[in-house]
């Protein structure tokens, strides 16, 4: 028999590199000194209790929010030592989904997924609209670009904002609780279509989500948080076995997530937004 060497292939890159990383809000120190690698092409899922900072976590990983030390490297890129230009370049290369999913209402659906390439592009209307068309096909919404966000249902409203996040081809998309407030049919097939927007695509994916069942269907890997330090990372099979009773508590936990509205999420992300980006410079 002949012996089948196999040469390893080379490990993927590294997308998100951080570094030490410490934040406060005001004299509150919500993460402790944080170290993660993320690697191309994988779904990496964020867990812990709720106030553990996953979400602020996730807004550094985004570039949105300036830490009070430590690095994140994104693309290989120091984050918070770029030009306000490179910075804006760099942002474009991340697709961004927010909790609560938001569409602006006043907009017809291929309006909203437009919004990025009328921000960022100076494509024509008719390029545009075929862009938005494309991406609405791939998260199963081809045909409904003419209609309001009110005329859809939660699950088809997530997934217009996938579309969105996705119009710019990024090169790792965020999403923060994508299954809040959807029965788990639909936040089911939510988990299907990230799954393929990794295979299909080859998208690098971080998820906020304290949803355990789609954590395990979805996840290649698993960051738990618990008050600002990071308990564990690692496979999901590996979580389960884990012999730590304070992991195995918080996996059993049941979610107490309040819901927020839509409209009062936006308004509160795009202060948060603009109050990081004063910071920045
Ligand atoms: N902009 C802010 N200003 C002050 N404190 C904040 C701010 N954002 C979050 N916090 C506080 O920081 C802590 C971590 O918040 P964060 O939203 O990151 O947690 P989380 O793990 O995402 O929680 P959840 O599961 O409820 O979404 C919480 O105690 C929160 O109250
Ligand atoms: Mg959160």
């Amino acid at each position: 028999m002949s012996e089948n060497k196999q040469s390893t292939p080379p490990p993927p890159p590294t997308v998100i590199e951080v570094r030490d990383l410490v934040t406060h809000y005001g004299t509150r120190q919500i993460l402790n000194g944080i170290n993660v690698d993320i690697v191309q092409g994988e779904i990496m899922v964020i867990m812990g209790g709720s106030g553990s900072g996953k979400s602020t976590f996730l807004r550094h990983l985004m570039a949105l929010q300036m830490p009070t030390s430590g690095t994140i490297k994104i693309l290989n890129q120091d984050v918070w030592k770029l030009s306000q230009k490179d910075l804006f370049a760099l942002r474009k290369k991340l697709g961004v989904t927010f909790q609560a999913g938001a569409l602006f209402s006043s907009m017809t659906v291929g309006e909203n997924i437009m919004l990025p390439l009328y921000e960022h592009t100076k494509l024509d209307r008719l390029t545009m609209e075929i862009m938005a068309r494309m991406k609405l096909e791939v998260v199963d919404l081809a045909g409904f670009e003419d209609l309001m966000p009110s005329e859809l249902s939660g699950g088809m409203v997530k997934r217009a904002a996938v579309a969105r996040a996705i119009i710019m081809d990024p090169r790792i998309l965020f999403f923060d609780e994508p299954s809040a407030g959807l029965d788990p049919v639909v936040s089911s097939q939510l988990d299907d279509l990230i799954l393929r927007l990794r295979d299909a695509m080859g998208m690098t994916i971080c998820v906020v989500t304290h949803e355990l069942e789609s954590a395990f269907k979805i996840a290649d890997r698993i960051t738990v948080l618990d008050k600002g330090d990071i308990l564990f990372i690692g496979t999901v099979e590996d979580l389960k076995k884990h012999p730590s009773e304070r992991i195995q508590n918080l996996l059993n936990r049941r979610s107490e997530e309040a819901e927020i509205d839509a409209d009062e999420y936006l308004r509160r992300l795009m202060g948060e937004k603009l109050e990081t980006e004063g910071m920045s410079r």
